[in-house]
């Protein structure tokens, strides 16, 4: 069986092919093009610039994603080998989704395929199931994680613990009520003049500075394995305004210019050690509660290597991480979870009729 995926909730376009062998999952194709860097400017995702992005790549992308996948065949050749789409419905921008969901509709009726809607959270760890591509690029897992599977996601838009029992039968154990990990690292960027997206520049800068210089608290929300970040982010900015000899009215987005270099550094880890101890800690109690056979860390916060170190030497057997291209947004995900789909009999959905869902939960 072969599905090709396709994903458009936040900033990135994204198809990809994934063929189902004997042997596991094989990814064929994936192709991410990403309008990252027009945000950057304004230090945060635009939607209408996101959405417009969206149109102008789409295209492009879901034909360099059929040609990847099948070499040397004719463009209609490859798509006669495609057995199913599927896309994200949700959670996302409204607009950006709705261009992934039209061109999904669109194909699915031309060129006469079965359509299949996907929950983009809930595709996140299936990312790790994918052992097998023909590009030489990716670091994959030998084998795919075993069920229940404990998974913690973690991204710009979501910070969540689910366990699975199989794909389809899981428990959310907790999720964020405020800012999601991802945003909080984003947005402390800002404060403190680093570029976006902030996980990456936040971890950079934190290599450089002292994690136990200042102490953020550690928030407590109402449910154990619930999440929240924006008690946290106050923090910093409280601390930053305060170094710079200001009290709580000063604006967030003047302290950058009178920050040392040393300050910036210290904040960065300082607050990148805690925002990291919070999930987990989390992660770590529901392994010993519920003693899954596997942990995936999914989402583009998993790319952060504190969270990677960190966990790996707390849990007795080695976490799942998909390849870090394969952590941020993609459509190989979306492809996989279609494949698990279509394997558990679940339902089509109506290439007429599928409409987005911007607030979709699992
Ligand atoms: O999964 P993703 O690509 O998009 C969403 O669905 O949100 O995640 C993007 C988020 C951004 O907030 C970015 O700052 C964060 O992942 N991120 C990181 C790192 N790389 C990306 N956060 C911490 N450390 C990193 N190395
Ligand atoms: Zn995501």
């Amino acid at each position: 069986m072969i599905v090709l995926g396709i994903e458009s909730s936040c900033d990135e376009t994204a198809a990809a092919v994934i063929q189902q062998g004997d042997t596991g999952l094989k990814m064929l194709s994936n192709v991410v093009a990403t309008s990252m860097d027009k945000h950057a400017v304004y230090g945060g995702i635009v939607p209408e610039v996101a959405a417009r992005s969206h149109i102008e790549y789409m295209n492009p992308v879901l034909e360099q994603t059929i040609s990847e996948a099948f070499p040397g065949l004719s463009r209609q050749a490859g798509w006669q080998k495609i057995d199913a789409i599927a896309v994200t419905e949700g959670p996302g921008l409204g607009g950006s989704l709705l261009v992934g969901v039209s061109a999904a509709r669109t194909l699915s009726i031309t060129q006469n395929k079965p359509l299949y809607a996907i929950n983009h959270v809930h595709a996140h760890p299936f990312a790790a199931f994918i052992t097998e591509a023909a590009m030489k690029d990716y670091d994959l897992p030998s084998f795919a994680p075993k069920f229940p599977m404990l998974s913690l996601i973690v991204s710009g838009g979501h910070t969540q613990l689910v366990l699975f029992g199989s794909a389809f039968d899981y428990r959310v154990l907790g999720r964020t009520h405020d800012d999601a990990i991802g945003e909080a690292f984003d947005k402390v960027a800002k404060i403190i003049g680093l570029p976006y997206p902030g996980g990456p520049s936040i971890s950079k800068a934190a290599l450089s500075g002292s994690s136990d210089k200042y102490h953020f608290p550690t928030p407590k929300p109402a449910g154990v394995y619930d999440f929240s970040y924006s008690g946290l982010k106050t923090a910093v900015l409280r601390t930053a305004q305060k170094l710079i000899g200001e009290d709580h009215r000063f604006p967030s987005g003047s302290i950058k210019n009178r920050l040392s270099e040393a300050q910036v550094n210290d904040i960065a880890a300082s607050f990148q050690k805690t925002a990291i101890n919070i999930v987990v800690d989390k992660t770590m109690k529901a392994y010993y509660e519920f003693s899954p056979r596997s942990v995936v860390i999914a989402g583009g916060v998993a790319a952060n290597h504190e969270l990677r170190g960190q966990l790996e030497s707390q849990l007795d057997i080695q976490p799942f991480y998909p390849d870090i291209k394969l952590c941020t947004d993609n459509a190989a995900m979306i492809a996989t979870l279609g494949v698990l789909k279509i394997n558990a009999n679940l339902s089509k959905a109506d290439p007429n009729k599928l409409e987005i869902s911007p607030s979709l939960s699992m």
